[in-house]
């Protein structure tokens, strides 16, 4: 088999064979072919496009370059969430035991990662003592005994993603459906969940910045999934302002508290028991999403969400007071509001922007190698859509800066305020299950 033909069959918008598939995912991971034919055969991909059973194969021959993680010794369903990632999303540390408390199995693996706040596992390590460095088996039985444990990222997970997208970026061809959707799915697939939920999110935040361009991705992804026999379905959810009030590393464990507790942000809220619904029915705990929402709105009145969530942080070392007294945080030395500037209606808040104004102020890693503070933040006093007197604070900065007036520029930068009323923007668009 050439690599030459393989390039000259896709630029002529024919489909890939499994093993032509296979030939250049595992060439190009060992180093056999060069990046110039890659390159090529990308930017023939970006352009004819690949059929569904050529983005299926292409994910699995992906997940089959490097290691993949057994759960099988985990008893139950074990469904594993998504999401294509946004600025404030403090979804999963709710989620986890949320439907852990349904008796879903949650093995969560995590990662730091950059970006406007930390990963699930620098957000978790606000809680003081609460660490992840923990073994295979010791995960395992974790899961087993209290249904919810989270691991660092591990092993050798899909290296042929890694060398892909590496490419992908320095040639233009990060943005295509196939591509983008076969990189997302090949690494939860190699996570080793027997089913996924998938949040993709759309707007200013988003990756995907419009609807059609969300949906399209959201079917790229749950077609692979159910083609490689991994029940999936997709939720598609707003990204235009930040989820929820809190961004910021340990100002998002008091709002998971809080929304745990069912005094969340009612965004937050509904996105948490939206997602949550359909893992519970994946995981086959409820025959549908409205019997499963019911259980998980029970199990926030309860108090049993909110306890599953202290074993969970206990289980790891973490220290669970801080769920009772969220004093017990890591906290900023500074807290500075950001009085409006004039009366109004709340018409924009650039979650893109507002991100960039929390990763100022330390929150986030703008390189590998940059140290995250975790008590910094911004915490959100309206959203879209909100009335607001001049005066009035949109929102409390959290730093140990002093002169942060770069990022009140940004914020200002950020949110405008119109003399009309505004619409509060939909929050899930829509459900994608084929
Ligand atoms: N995120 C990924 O993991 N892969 C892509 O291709 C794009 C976003
Ligand atoms: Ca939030």
């Amino acid at each position: 088999m050439r690599m030459y033909d393989i390039i000259e069959k896709k630029r002529d918008g024919q489909a890939l064979s499994e093993e032509e598939i296979r030939f250049f995912v595992n060439g190009y991971t060992n180093g056999d072919i060069p990046d110039y034919q890659v390159s090529a055969l990308l930017m023939a991909i970006y352009f004819r496009d690949m059929t569904e059973q050529e983005r299926a194969l292409l994910t699995s021959a992906m997940v089959d370059s490097g290691d993949t993680i057994d759960l099988s010794a985990i008893m139950g369903i074990k469904v594993d969430k998504h999401s294509t990632g946004g600025v404030g999303d403090t979804t999963t540390l709710i989620l986890a035991p949320l439907v852990a408390s349904v008796g879903v199995p949650v093995a969560k693996m995590s990662g730091r990662g950059l970006g406007h706040t930390g990963g699930t596992i620098d957000k978790l390590e606000a809680v003081p003592g609460f660490h992840v460095e923990i073994t295979n088996d010791q995960f395992i039985e974790l899961v087993n005994k209290n249904k919810v444990a989270v691991v660092g990222q591990s092993g050798n997970l899909t290296p042929a993603d890694k060398k892909l997208y590496s490419l992908r970026d320095v040639t233009a061809t990060v943005n295509s459906i196939p591509l983008i959707a076969s990189s997302i799915m090949s690494k939860k697939i190699a996570s080793g969940a027997d089913a996924i939920v998938l949040d993709v999110k759309t707007g200013a935040g988003a990756f995907m910045k419009s609807y059609d361009e969300a949906k399209e991705l959201a079917k790229a992804m749950v077609s692979i999934g159910n083609r490689v026999g991994r029940n999936t379905m997709a939720v598609i959810s707003d990204m235009s302002q930040p989820l929820g009030n809190a961004i910021g590393n340990a100002l998002e464990v008091e709002e998971a508290i809080d929304t745990l507790k069912g005094n969340g942000p009612e965004d937050l809220t509904e996105l948490c028991l939206t997602l949550g619904s359909q893992m519970v029915v994946l995981a086959n705990k409820a025959a549908t999403v409205e019997e499963a929402r019911s259980i998980l709105e029970e199990n926030i009145s309860n108090g049993r969400a909110f306890e599953q969530f202290k074993t969970f942080l206990e289980s790891q070392g973490g220290n669970s007071e801080i769920a009772d007294d969220p004093t017990l945080l890591p906290k900023a030395s500074y807290t500075i509001e950001l009085p409006a500037k004039s009366s109004g209606y709340v018409d924009e808040i650039v979650a893109d922007d507002i991100g960039t104004a929390a990763m100022m102020l330390g929150a986030g890693r703008a390189t590998k190698e940059s140290e995250i503070d975790l008590a910094v933040g911004i915490v959100l006093h309206k959203k879209i859509g909100d009335p607001v007197q001049e005066g009035e604070a949109l929102a409390t900065i959290h730093t140990n800066k002093e002169a942060i007036d770069e990022v009140k520029a940004k914020l200002y930068e950020s949110i405008t305020i119109s003399g009309e009323t505004v619409k509060a923007p939909t929050l899930i668009y829509d459900t994608i299950t084929e």
